[in-house]
């Protein structure tokens, strides 16, 4: 019960979603409030880790006392809103859309090893039984055939301008090394002067390849293996690297490893890489691979071993020059993740 002279509690605000109300925090887009209540509500140039770009109005719902429907992922929620995710005539208005971006797409079966979000324009194709003759006439995009460069494809012929790429460059990297120029059908994702990414300020992380929804971006290195044979199966593991631990899902066919993905729950990296992470799995199975400790033998040779002597001999050598030189004469840096290891052990 309020006393006197209490003030009453403010009231949780709420927004009213398909019949249900439904309450939020400030700030909160109906997208997000939609995603929570999982609401399957359609996106195609969103990225949760982006600024909301409102871009391909694939996510509109119908907004009470709106003319028209509005794009769910730049519509702050405010107390009170009474929104319709699914009815028919957003269905048939995201179906329509989806028809227009797909009109100029010549290829929408993009292979997995594409990219991380290579196959959404796929999934919602199927979904929405997009008619892709529906909407046809000119053609934008313009592949660059010609950037040599070992780990991104750029075949701007699948591009729909979302710019997922642009930004996530400009909001995750901080690079700014590619950006939109021109407008209408002479839009072109391109560099500064429009030259090759090795030219640019491309740090080859891989982050544009892997939001970029169509395949128009493309991982290089994994697609050398579209033609292995089998099933591809996700196996989640830490970048061998540096001492960051990025999480990274690890994709192989067999015994074959394809590729890796970025984790965008990895809580070191939340979906970033940089660009050994990202394409240099090469060494994993390389016949020059070292598999096993290797020490210098009398014939001055090395010589395979067990981890036991090798770490017997690197101790005895170590003590060595301790003994010779004293113990300032010795410097050791260690890797962050070692740390665990060591205080387990
Ligand atoms: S290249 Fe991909 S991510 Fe970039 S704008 Fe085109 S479709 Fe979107
Ligand atoms: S690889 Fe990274 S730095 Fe290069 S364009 Fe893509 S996001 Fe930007
Ligand atoms: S996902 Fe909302 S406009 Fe593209």
């Amino acid at each position: 019960m309020i006393q006197q002279g209490q003030e009453e509690p403010a009231a949780i605000p709420t927004v009213n979603i398909d019949g249900a109300d439904v309450p939020f925090t400030g700030g909160e887009t109906l997208y997000e409030i939609c995603s929570r209540q999982k609401k399957d509500v359609p996106t195609l140039c969103y990225d949760p880790r982006l600024d909301p770009f409102g871009g391909c109005r694939l996510c509109v719902v119908e907004l009470e006392g709106a003319r028209n429907p509005v794009a769910s992922c730049t519509t702050r929620a405010t107390a009170g809103m009474k929104i319709r995710t699914a009815t028919e005539a957003i269905e048939r208005h995201r179906r329509t859309l989806m028809e227009l971006v797909v009109s100029e797409n010549r290829q929408v079966d993009v292979d997995e090893l594409a990219g991380y979000a290579s196959q959404e324009l796929k999934t919602l194709v199927e979904r929405y039984d997009a008619n892709r003759g529906r909407f046809q006439g000119r053609q934008s995009g313009q592949s660059r055939d010609d950037d040599d460069n070992p780990f991104i494809l750029r075949d701007y012929d699948q591009c729909i301008s979302c710019y997922r790429c642009v930004r996530v460059c400009a909001e995750q990297e901080g690079d700014h090394a590619i950006s939109v120029m021109n407008r209408g059908f002479d839009t072109r994702i391109t560099t500064e002067f429009n030259g090759l990414l090795r030219d640019s300020d491309c740090t080859f992380c891989g982050q544009c390849v892997q939001t970029c929804p169509t395949g128009a971006l493309a991982d290089k290195k994994a697609l050398k293996h579209a033609d292995v044979p089998g099933e591809i199966e996700k196996t989640r593991s830490v970048c061998p690297y540096c001492g960051v631990g990025c999480s990274v899902d690890l994709l192989s066919k067999g015994d074959k490893l394809v590729g890796v993905l970025p984790a965008m729950d990895g809580p070191a990296n939340e979906g970033a890489l940089c660009v050994k992470g990202q394409f240099a799995f090469g060494f994993v199975q390389h016949d020059d691979r070292l598999k096993t400790p290797m020490v210098r033998g009398d014939d001055g040779e090395l010589h395979a071993t067990d981890w036991d002597h090798a770490l017997d001999r690197a101790a005895a050598g170590l003590r060595a020059v301790v003994e010779c030189h004293g113990r300032e004469a010795l410097y050791a840096i260690a890797a962050g993740r070692s740390r665990r290891q060591f205080q387990s052990d």
